[in-house]
């Protein structure tokens, strides 16, 4: 439905603001020198938030053509909240996207599937688009099916939010994240099915049409193509192949 690509590495808590530079210079320059044109696909990098102004400020000399976002973001806008970030502050600095909702942060800090809405909604009061992240673990696949846990974190996510809002959806399967046993095609195609009805039936068609769904979990070079040919997989959420210049680049290169 001409859903442009999205590929989006997600670099965690790594890379230093020094390490950011040398990271994005290299990837503009592998991606610059490729034999293979980058196809109509967008790039996204979603650094450190101490990395952000960095990457800003490097994306804008060279005119590199890749998207910033962040990893997190308040669910409050500005006030007595010591360590958070705003969505105002995000937005001025050129961040047109913002990760919502990865299990990391929903295990480690306890956010629930209302904390993880407040986000969403803090990120559009933004003009953020919100990369909502949902998936299951793998006991939850084995109690409840495949889709049942990303379906319902993903009704919750879209509460509130207007049918016109530019959203992402990632599915992320827990047990796929950086443990190397990736989804298979079939798998990921699954639940981003079912994740574009819950988008059709919580804000109408024409934006389930548009919204891009995104797979993760242990995406590489080598398997990055077979979950593109999906119908309903748009584009790849990265984590730790996101950090190795000439693999993500291979990645952005990925022929159907
Ligand atoms: O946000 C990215 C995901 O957590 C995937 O991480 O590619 O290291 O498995 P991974």
């Amino acid at each position: 439905v001409g859903r442009v690509p999205l590929i989006a590495g997600n670099w965690k808590m790594n890379l230093d603001h020094l390490q950011a530079v040398a990271f994005v210079q290299k990837l503009h320059w592998a991606l610059k020198d490729a034999k293979h044109e980058v196809g109509s696909v967008e790039v996204a990098v979603f650094p450190p938030f101490t990395d952000i102004r960095t990457v800003q400020t490097l994306i804008d000399a060279d005119k590199i053509a890749f998207s910033l976002g962040a990893q997190d973001l308040s669910t409050h806008d500005a006030g007595a909240y010591t360590g958070e970030i705003s969505g105002a502050f995000l937005s001025k600095l050129n961040c047109g996207y913002v990760i919502i909702g990865h299990s990391e942060r929903r295990e480690y800090h306890d956010e629930t599937d209302e904390v993880v809405a407040a986000k969403v909604q803090a990120a559009l009061r933004h003009e953020l688009v919100p990369v909502i992240c949902v998936g299951e673990t793998l006991e939850q696949r084995e109690e409840s099916g495949p889709t049942a846990v990303s379906v319902g974190q993903l009704e919750v996510a879209l509460e509130g939010v207007p049918s016109g809002a530019d959203i992402v959806v990632a599915y992320e399967p827990v047990w796929a994240i950086g443990t190397g046993q990736v989804a298979s095609p079939e798998q990921a195609q699954e639940v981003c099915a079912a994740l574009r009805t819950v988008i059709a039936e919580k804000l109408g068609q024409d934006a389930a049409d548009r919204t891009r769904v995104l797979y993760g979990g242990s995406v590489k070079s080598g398997n990055v193509a077979s979950f593109m040919r999906e119908p309903d997989v748009d584009g790849a959420l990265v984590g730790g192949a996101s950090l190795v210049v000439d693999e993500f680049a291979a990645i952005i290169r990925y022929q159907k």
